[in-house]
């Protein structure tokens, strides 16, 4: 059983140009190492149809509830939420384990996960050992630091152009702070039992180096991911 750690320890900050709301809680949960145990458990497979670099298996579905339920305030309070909003979570364990050559150009650069303003994601880093958390980008040509759907249309014309253009050839890494036309503003360094809780739409992705590449939840780059989706 999942259990929140009463003594969890909140931050909340805004981040970039647009202050962006970020929430960021240590120690999250009072039993980790169980949870990592039921991750290794779990039935991993490759995801069809989505742009996740790895291998995922189901959450156990008291995850969502322990966590959204216990975090209900401080999520209504960051995010402008009513306290009373009904809340939509879905997730899935996840192992990041493409090596780059698996990556396609849209994999190489940061990406925003849906472009709906009031949807949320959710990462709960759960490696003692790995480095790499999430970074929060800026796309320099447009300056956008979010992809709101007034802006999805200008954005992928404009990546897409650049890809067919010259990013294909220039996008010889995975997406990082030396990304070509990114700026990485800010970064969430990977902590086991920290969640790192932002709106869907930022752009962002999982700072991720070849040297993660471990099919093992117990050593590899295991993380808990829920989208949150408020609804009627
Ligand atoms: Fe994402």
């Amino acid at each position: 059983m999942i259990k929140l750690n009463p003594d969890l320890k909140v931050n909340f900050l805004r981040i970039g140009d647009e202050e962006q709301p970020l929430l960021i809680i240590d120690d999250l949960v009072s039993n980790p190492d169980e949870l990592v145990e039921i991750a290794a458990n779990s039935n991993w497979m490759q995801p069809e149809n989505t742009y996740y670099p790895g291998i995922n298996a189901q959450l156990p579905n008291s995850y969502s509830k322990v966590i959204i339920d216990g975090l209900r305030d401080q999520i209504a309070r960051a995010f402008n939420i009513p306290k009373t909003q009904k809340l939509l979570v879905n997730g899935f364990w996840g192992l990041t384990t493409f090596p780059l050559d698996k990556f396609d150009s849209w994999q190489k650069i940061p990406h925003y996960d849906r472009a709906e303003i009031d949807h949320l994601a959710m990462v709960h880093y759960m490696n003692k050992e790995i480095k790499g958390g999430t970074g929060f980008f800026r796309h320099i040509p447009t300056g956008y630091e979010s992809i709101s759907p007034n802006r999805v249309q200008e954005y992928r014309d404009y990546v897409t152009h650049w890809i067919d253009e010259k990013g294909a050839s220039q996008l010889v890494d995975f997406a990082g702070e030396q990304t070509p036309d990114f700026e990485l503003f800010y970064s969430v360094p990977f902590k086991y039992n920290r969640i790192a809780i932002y709106p869907s739409y930022v752009l962002h992705c999982a700072l991720y180096s070849g040297l993660d590449i471990d099919e093992n939840p117990r050593t590899g780059r295991l993380t808990a991911n829920n989208f949150i989706i408020p609804t009627l």
